[in-house]
């Protein structure tokens, strides 16, 4: 067996790489991924050789099979981290070993190949050394890598496939929610993201693929994002469409849901819980009913709600809809307890400030 532990990347250079102008212009104002760079990371698994043939090739189309396995049962998982400039000119991610962790996760629910964790940080390592020049340098800016990995086999029998690619592409980012101080939520009544036993905990395509719908709502109804109620009960807030939701109280602590296996376990979110328990603040992982929610806020013993994730970093959410329902979060714009831990997060991840849990990778 091949086995790639070996981590010598053959690199292509792109023969055509985006031109200055367009680079500047695109890297002023990058939204969230809209322009992809330059290159891409590709790694190929067989059963037979293993992990094989690391590269670094140019960003282009790939070509599969219509009998490619993963668009007839979606056996495919991804990853979401950032790559962040530091203050003397190099480039760390922020904890790039736990998303090596939750990626392998992923991988075994989805009977998928594990891949070595070095191997896994050294596709990160390839693909922003290779395109550091996509980094934004505008306040908030980032390099968002998007490492994934798919069935390749050409066979339309259902079982776990036996060959898989796996790829890492970048993308310039800024604000995912550009220009909004705080969110709306939109508490899907009708759809559920994950049920017990399901596959709620691994980021897996499945898992997004089913909450379109339930976003295309929110979206409706005039709302940033969905959030899901526990399949069971109907009750028991989860998650959102693309992050994690903490609550903060009068008395000053701090509520999230538990991971149990049906929501993302949110490398944001670890952070955060950690951060607040370092300020010496009191945090419960534990289930919050919708109605206690709505009760909560309007009584006022609810301060503030916010979502979580590398995408959204930290966002305040101001109001929550419902068929029947409507309540506002304090005064509807960015809770101070939110902003404090946004602000000790995004230091840390920018190498402004210590690193005392040692999150910060330098890869340069
Ligand atoms: N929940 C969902 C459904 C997500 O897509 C994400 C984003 O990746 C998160 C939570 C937050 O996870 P993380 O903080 O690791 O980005
Ligand atoms: C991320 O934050 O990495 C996600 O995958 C969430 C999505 C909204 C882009």
């Amino acid at each position: 067996m091949e086995d790639a532990t070996v981590l010598d990347f053959e690199f292509e250079a792109h023969p055509n790489p985006v031109s200055a102008e367009v680079l500047a212009e695109t890297l002023a104002n990058p939204g969230f991924g809209k322009a992809l760079t330059d290159h891409m990371v590709v790694i190929r698994y067989s059963d037979e050789k293993g992990w094989h043939r690391p590269t670094v090739e140019p960003h282009a189309p790939i070509l599969i099979n219509p009998a490619c396995a993963v668009l007839h049962y979606a056996q495919e998982i991804f990853e979401g981290l950032k790559a962040y400039r530091l203050p003397d000119g190099g480039a760390a991610l922020f904890r790039p070993e736990a998303n090596a962790r939750r990626f392998n996760d992923s991988a075994e629910r989805m009977a998928m190949p594990k891949m070595p964790e070095e191997l896994f940080l050294a596709s990160l390592e390839e693909m922003v050394k290779a395109d550091q020049g996509w980094i934004p340098e505008i306040e908030g800016g980032s390099l968002y890598l998007r490492p994934f990995m798919f069935a390749s086999e050409t066979f339309l029998g259902v079982k776990p496939a036996s060959e898989f690619t796996y790829m890492v592409i970048a993308s310039p980012a800024g604000a995912y929610f550009k220009g909004a101080e705080s969110v709306t939520l939109w508490a899907s009544e009708h759809y559920t993201r994950a049920a017990p036993g399901g596959t709620g905990a691994a980021k897996c395509g499945g898992n997004y693929a089913a909450s379109l719908v339930a976003q295309a709502e929110a979206i409706r109804e005039g709302c940033h994002q969905v959030v899901f109620l526990d399949a069971a009960e109907r009750r028991w807030v989860e998650e959102l469409g693309g992050m994690n939701v903490m609550f903060v109280f009068e008395d000053g602590s701090i509520q999230t849901p538990p991971l149990g296996g049906t929501i993302l376990p949110g490398i944001t979110r670890d952070s955060l819980l950690t951060l607040a328990r370092d300020a010496g603040i009191t945090v419960r992982e534990e289930r919050y009913g919708i109605d206690q929610w709505k009760a909560d806020a309007e009584s006022g013993k609810l301060r503030e709600a916010f979502a979580c994730g590398t995408a959204a970093v930290v966002t305040s959410i101001g109001k929550v809809r419902g068929r029947d329902f409507e309540f506002t979060i304090g005064n509807q714009g960015p809770g101070l307890v939110a902003q404090k831990l946004k602000s000790d997060l995004v230091a840390i991840q920018r190498g402004r400030a210590p690193d005392p849990h040692g999150w910060v990778k330098r890869l340069f």
